[in-house]
This record gives structure tokens, sequence and C-alpha cells, in this order.
């Protein structure tokens, strides 16, 4: 046989054992047999490169790890789901439909809500073309080399010989089952790494890898349930779309079943509730869509999410254990939160240990004491509660929590503001707030020093290494090294990642300060307002603050407080002109290349890829790490690969160094 030929068949053999093993849960040969397939595969394509295709089964991980996450935008806004929290919101839903439309019955398709990460697959005459995370719906970051690693996701679309769409977004949840989560977290504590909270930090963590060979280990999958746009094919109604994706050989979730009326719903909301617990992966409520595209349409979307679908979710999960003692958690804002320390129980698969109780007013109100017996709830990821206290079982020597007058760390009285329940420690120095406001300043939506961990911030602290946030750009290789714990290379690595954090944007370094209220989308708001110039911002009034759109007088009330205290002004001062590089993350004034879309191959002699990738940014222009008919330009340099041979086939502008760099001095 030919050896193209042989080639094809082989893939076609191996993709279909792929997916009878990852999808459908049913092989049909044995591993060895498999191995031998794939083996014989490799071997041909090595001494036949010329027939080495994209979707063959080897292709699935990239060679060399990524250097940075390129975005991709949705054609489709990726929306989100407005919530339903019990049955009478379930049932508004449905009469808001029928009234909407004028009709009097609605069919619905019903779906489990996967607790995972959602993710948009585009499909370009049947390949995957690229993959990418929702973001913020609108635009998200490439991460083509992880999904393609992800076994039951179809490098080509099965069954498409006939009827190919020319181009789909096809959207679903990667997610990591119950079972493997616990695998997984089991090997990274013999790998002495750190483990994941939950199912869905695994896979988000897993998902945002530069280097495709760690997400290839990690056991991650797939359920797909809508699609974005659509070019060449039309599908009848969701249900159909939904058999269609199957048929294409994409994951697609079994519980899913059409449902009619607020009854149906609500008995499908029963149902799932009852057996989320037994499912082997984690759900956190039920999806209902309208089945019928037109009725669709006619109700439209809102700006985040559409008309025609809702989200149940399901009644928090509850356990009852003791409250061994209360401790005094002490903020980065210096607020002092009391904590109850549980037996450990487990609630939906994940062990609690700890319950945030809020403040005094809360343990007072619900007369939480030590040596009770509380019931605890736990709502998807956020922090569990104390519900409240089970009195029958309180034990005669249960102990009333005394708040205390001095802050545990650093003995400072304490001190509460008029119309605020929570107490405070006022003492800028104190070394817990210190830690936290290092951990905060060092955090991935701030400056992202990599390997900053919380444990070696405060061995710094302790030692007396970190006084105040900025003394993070005096540390050095020889103070690290001699810290318990961390070797040499490790100290290199440190040292290299601060360096790498010192060039950052306006808005990072804002928020990376912790000002009360200022969370990633005031920072935002304050670098576009203020234009990166941080002396104009140091310099702000109470009224300017209030003027800017989105900033309300809370929020510019504590920034006037924190920039009323001159040592903070002195240190920003000081942060900025000795350590820090900002660069804007204005929408650049520049629009000279407004929206076009690069990508890079090959090596460059004058400019690193990031700093190419920065400078076409800041000239308005986009980065993409692959290569299709939207790409405007591929810059190549010498070693460049396949993205050359495809971006010939796509008719894609192919730029050597020099014209980019003309380009871009223009
Ligand atoms: S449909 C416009 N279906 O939930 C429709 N989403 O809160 C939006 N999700 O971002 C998506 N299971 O990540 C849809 N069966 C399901 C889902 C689902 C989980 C996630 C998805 C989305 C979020 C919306």
């Amino acid at each position: 046989m030919n050896i193209k030929k042989r080639i094809e068949q082989l893939i076609e053999k191996i993709n279909e054992h792929n997916h009878q093993y990852y999808v459908l849960n049913n092989p049909i040969i044995s591993d060895g047999e498999f191995d031998r397939l794939f083996k014989e595969l490799e071997i041909l394509e090595n001494k036949y490169p010329e027939h080495k295709y994209s979707f063959s089964p080897t292709q699935r991980v990239g060679s060399k790890p990524i250097t940075d996450f390129g975005t991709i935008e949705h054609q489709t806004p990726m929306l989100s789901l407005s919530n339903a929290m019990n049955k009478d919101e379930l049932s508004a839903f449905h009469s808001q439909i029928k009234k909407r439309l004028q009709i009097d019955s609605v069919n619905y398709i019903a779906e489990p809500k996967l607790d995972g990460l959602g993710v948009e697959l585009v499909y370009s005459d049947g390949l995957l073309l690229h993959g990418s995370t929702r973001g913020d719906g609108f635009v998200g970051e490439d991460i083509t080399h992880n999904l393609r690693t992800i076994q039951s996701i179809p490098l080509k679309l099965r069954n498409i010989e006939k009827t190919p769409p020319l181009l789909i977004e096809i959207r679903g949840e990667v997610f990591i089952e119950k079972n493997d989560f616990i695998k997984l977290n089991k090997y990274q504590i013999k790998q002495g790494k750190q483990t994941f909270a939950n199912p869905r930090n695994a896979a988000a963590g897993s998902l945002r890898q530069l280097d495709p060979t760690i997400t290839a280990s990690r056991p991650l999958s797939i359920f797909c349930y809508e699609i974005g746009i659509v070019k060449g094919y039309v599908f009848k109604n969701h249900l159909s779309l939904l058999k269609t994706l199957k048929l294409w050989g994409l994951p697609v979730n079994p519980l899913i079943q059409p449902v009619t009326e607020d009854l149906g719903i609500i008995e499908y909301q029963k149902k799932l509730e009852k057996i989320r617990n037994h499912l082997p992966y984690e759900i956190d409520g039920t999806v209902f869509k309208i089945n019928n595209y037109s009725q669709r349409k006619l109700l439209g979307t809102r700006s985040r999410s559409p008309r025609w679908a809702i989200a149940g979710k399901f009644k928090a999960q509850q356990a009852t254990t003791i409250v061994q003692t209360i401790k005094i958690q002490v903020g980065r804002t210096g607020a002092l939160t009391p904590v109850a320390h549980l037996k450990p129980v487990t609630v939906s698969g994940v062990t609690v240990r700890k319950a945030t109780l809020h403040n005094q007013d809360e343990i007072e109100r619900k007369d939480i004491r030590i040596g009770d017996t509380v019931l605890i709830e736990r709502a998807g990821d956020v922090i569990p509660k104390v519900q409240k206290v089970i009195t029958e079982k309180r034990p005669k020597n249960s102990i009333r929590f005394t708040f205390p007058e001095q802050c545990p760390v650093c003995n400072q009285d304490t001190y509460k503001a008029t119309n605020e329940a929570i107490w405070r420690c006022g003492n800028i120095k104190c070394p817990k707030q210190l830690k936290r406001r290092i951990q905060h300043f060092t955090s991935k939506l701030a400056l992202n020093v990599e390997g900053l961990g919380e444990k070696i911030i405060d061995l710094l602290v302790d030692k007396g290494y970190l006084k105040s946030i900025t003394d993070i750009f005096l540390l050095n290789k020889n103070k690290l090294a001699a810290l318990e714990g961390l070797g040499s290379k490790s100290a290199e690595n440190l040292i290299q990642a601060i360096e790498q954090s010192k060039t950052t944007t306006f808005s990072k370094f804002i928020y990376g300060l912790g000002i009360r209220n200022v969370g990633e989308y005031i920072a935002k708001l304050y670098a576009k307002h203020f234009s990166g110039n941080v002396d104009k911002f140091l310099n702000t009034s109470l009224t300017e603050l209030e003027s800017i759109n989105g900033v309300g007088p809370i929020v510019a009330k504590e920034t006037m407080y924190f920039l009323s205290n001159k040592s903070t002004k002195q240190l920003i001062k000081n942060c900025i002109d000795k350590h820090l590089l900002l660069k804007t993350n204005n929408k650049p004034k520049e629009e000279f290349l407004s929206n076009k879309i690069f990508v890079f191959t090959g090596s460059l002699n004058t400019l690193k890829r990031n700093q190419s990738k920065e400078i076409i940014n800041d000239l308005g222009g986009k980065t993409s790490n692959t290569i299709s008919k939207k790409t405007d330009y591929l810059v190549a340099g010498p070693g460049a690969g396949s993205k050359l041979k495809k971006a010939q086939e796509l008719k894609v502008t192919i730029l050597n160094e020099k014209d980019f760099l003309k380009i871009i001095k223009k």
C-alpha cells in the first residue's frame, strides 16, 4: 500500500479507537494493539515528514512550550447565564418566556451545569483550528496547545465528509472527574508540589500551562453544549445541534434531555440535585435552554446573558460538625475576622476545616460558642459558612468567644469605624498585615511574582528582610537561598521572577497596592483616567475621583484616605522612580495597527517575541499563536515551521524581520 494511504489509514484507525476509549468509554482493542498502531504511525511520519498531518494523533502535544498566551476573539460573545435560586424563580422564568413569546407551552433542553472551565473550540473545514478560554466573554486566551492534548477533543471532526461546516465555534466545559482529582492531588503531594483546592481549580491550572506536556499529563475531560458562530451548516434546533456534535465525535453530556413547561424544569432540577453527589464529576446546578432557535432569536440577549436560558442553582451543601476553637485572622487591611476551626468534615467531596464567622455581630447574632455543634454550608467555591448552631447539642462546657481588644499579632489596640461591623488593627506595620499586603502586591493579578508564595513571604517578614512591599526589590539570591527549604536554584528563579515583575502596568500596580475597595476593575478605570501618570494619581482629589464613570463615593473616599498618608505616597513614588517600569494598558492612542492580527514563527534577531507582542499591542494590533484566515501578517524568522506553510496556503501576508521592523517604526 502506498505510504500516504497507510498513514491516513492509521490516523483514521487510531482516532477511531481514541473516540471509542475516551468519548464512548468503550475500548474495542487492547492497549498493546493500540500502541503498535501508534508506533507504526510515528515511525512512518518520522520517515516521511511530508505526510505529517496537523490532525494526526501523534501531533497532540506540540514540541516546545509557548512563551506567552496569545488572545483569541470570540466571533460571537461567550455569554454567561442568569441564575434561578429556587423553584419559584424557575417558574417565574418559564412564565416570563410564555409572556414574552405569547405562547402557552415551551420546550426546553435541560442540561447539567458543569463546574469546570468554559472553553471554545474553533473548527475550520472540520479541523481544530484553535481553542481559547472564555476570558471576558469577548476575547479569551489562546490555549490551543493545551486543548489539543485532551484526548476526547477530536483534532478532526468525524462523519463530516458530506457536509463539513466551514467554520464553527463550539463551546464546552473542561473539567476533571472527582476520582481523577483525588489521584492528581496524591501525585502532586508525592512530587512535593502544591495540591489543588478543588477539581475546578485543578482544571483551570492545567489549562493555563505554557508547557503542553504538563497539560497532557492531567486527566482533563470535556462536554460540549453550545455553539457561537457557524458557517456553512444549519442546525434545526438545540437538540439536533447536540446530536450532531455527538455525531462529529465531540463529547456531549448523557444527562441532557428535553423537558417541557415549568413542571418538567422542576422535576429535572430535583432529579439532578438528588444524583449530583453520585456523579463522577462536579455540577453546580442545571441549565434550561429553549430548544427552538427562532424563539431564542425573538427573545434575544441581555448584555451578559441570554433571555432564552437560565441556570437552576442547587441548594448549598450542608453538614454538621463541631467548633473546636475560634481564632482571629488579620487581613491585609487590618480587618480582624473570626474564623471557626472545625472538626474536619467532608462537604460535597471537599474537606472543610475552617469557616468564616465574618465579625463579632455575626457570632453574637448566631450565638456561636466554642464546643458547639454547627450546621455548615458550602456553596460552590465560596468559603464555608456557619449557618446555625444546633443548640440541642450544646455541651455544658461550651465557651463564649470574647473578641480581643488588641490585635492578636502586634498587640495594638483595635478600633471599629462607625457604621462598620468589623474591628481592625490600625497598625500599618503589623507584621500580619504586611505579610498579606506583600502577598497581594505580588499576586497574579498584581505584579505576578511567580514562586513567591505565602510561606516564603511569612519567613521573609519574620526574618526582617521585608519591612515594606517595595523591599521585595532589595532581595538578593544569598538572602533567599539561606531560607529554610529554598535551594539556590529556586532562589535564582525567584530573583528572576522579581526582576521580570518590575515591568508591569499602572493598573496592576495600583491594584497591587491593596487600597480598600479598589479591585482589578477600578484599578483599570484609574489607569485609563490618569493615562498611566502616577504623579497625577498621587495628587488627585475626591471630586476628580468621583467624576470617573464607575467610581462610587465609597471607593473614591477609600482611595483618598489611602493617598492621604504621606509615607504611603513616598513609598509609591520610590517604587515608581527606583524599581518599576510601567507600560501603558490604556486603549492605545496610536491605532496605527488597529486590530491587525500578527502571528510569529521562527526566531527574531532584534527583538524578543514578548517585546514584539507588546509593541504590536501598544500600536493597537493583536497577536495570536495560530494562523487562520483572520491573520493579517505572519512574521517569519529563521527556523520558521508549519505556520509558514499554512500562511502561504491561506495567502496571509508574510513579513521578514526587516519588513516587520519597518512597519512598527513607521
Ligand atoms: S451554556 C449563553 N451550558 O456556565 C449560554 N453553560 O454561567 C452560556 N456552563 O460560561 C453557556 N455547564 O462555562 C452552558 N450546560 C451548560 C453549562 C454551561 C456549565 C458554564 C459555562 C458558562 C457558565 C455560565
